[in-house]
């Protein structure tokens, strides 16, 4: 059965135990609200390492917004019983006071990374992502760290910050999973009123949309005011940027080549609920 931990204290001595046993410890990060997202992390690990730590913390100091912090989806008791079943050896617990006995005075800056996109619109949102995901790496201190794809940007920064501090953590990265009809798994959509539901289908159609335009030969800043059109066209939805960068530098994108690896980024209200996705092109 899977044991809760929910300090650095408990965790240690079975960290030591671990590593005297030459296992490999394999570490998810999540807010919880868990989905079959989360769970291909968690399948991941379970396959590459011999130990897997899920840890579930709403970290406060990442939310720019208030409301979407109060309004963040809790389901505890299901997502013990998912990563239970799923064969999770431990899930990290810890509170708010563990993780921040006192607010941080560090701040991260992630150069031109952060300055677009979800840095650009969530203003200290990397910084809070940073400085709690660097906080589970020393707590845990595991071999290998799972990240979703559906968070290009946060696994750029997460690259990033195990490079320049040096954490000797292996990275690996999941595809984004998705529902039949496309819609990208996140813990927000439980959020979303049926209505809604439907209408967030705009981010990953007009992902599709745009991938099939570029392809087809049609210029970047066309495909965009396409896109954006659909979105003013859309009640109900706000677009907030809809990019084509370079995957790892974040670097926008204005002149397509098929030749080159890039992906397709959005992020949009739907309602009150804001959504991001995105689509990679690979040559
Ligand atoms: P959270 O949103 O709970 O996501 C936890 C992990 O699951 C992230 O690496 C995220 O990219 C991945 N994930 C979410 N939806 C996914 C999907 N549809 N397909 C594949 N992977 C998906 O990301 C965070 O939490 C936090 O920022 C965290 C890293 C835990 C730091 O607080």
């Amino acid at each position: 059965p899977v044991i809760l931990i929910h300090t650095p204290a408990e965790w240690n001595p079975l960290w030591l135990n671990h590593l005297q046993k030459n296992h490999t410890i394999g570490l998810v990060p999540t807010m919880g609200a868990l989905h079959q997202g989360h769970l291909d992390l968690v399948k991941k690990s379970i396959e590459k390492a011999d130990i897997t730590v899920v840890s579930i913390f709403v970290n406060p100091t990442q939310f720019n917004n208030q409301d979407d912090f109060a309004k963040y989806p809790n389901t505890l008791q299901a997502d013990l019983q998912i990563l239970e079943k799923a064969g999770v050896d431990y899930v990290f617990l810890p509170s708010v006071e563990t993780i921040y006995p006192s607010l941080p005075n560090l701040k991260l800056d992630f150069g031109d990374l952060e300055r677009v996109l979800e840095g650009e619109f969530r203003p200290g949102h990397f910084n809070g992502v940073g400085i709690v995901v660097s906080k589970l790496f020393h707590f845990i201190r595991p071999h290998i760290a799972f990240f979703g794809q559906k968070d290009l940007q946060q696994v750029a920064i997460i690259k990033r910050l195990v490079n320049d501090l040096s954490f000797p953590i292996e990275l690996e990265v999941v595809p984004t999973r998705r529902e039949k009809d496309g819609l990208a798994l996140s813990s927000r959509n439980m959020r979303l009123s049926p209505e809604e539901r439907q209408n967030a289908l705009i981010l990953s159609r007009s992902l599709e949309k745009a991938k099939a335009r570029l392809l087809g030969g049609k210029v970047w800043s066309e495909v965009q005011k396409e896109i954006m059109a659909d979105f003013e066209n859309l009640e109900s939805s706000k677009l907030e940027y809809f990019a084509l960068v370079h995957p790892e530098t974040f670097e926008l994108i204005q002149n397509f080549s098929p030749e080159e690896k890039s992906s397709i980024c959005v992020a949009a209200f739907i309602g009150e609920i804001r959504l991001i996705d995105n689509l990679p092109i690979i040559p």
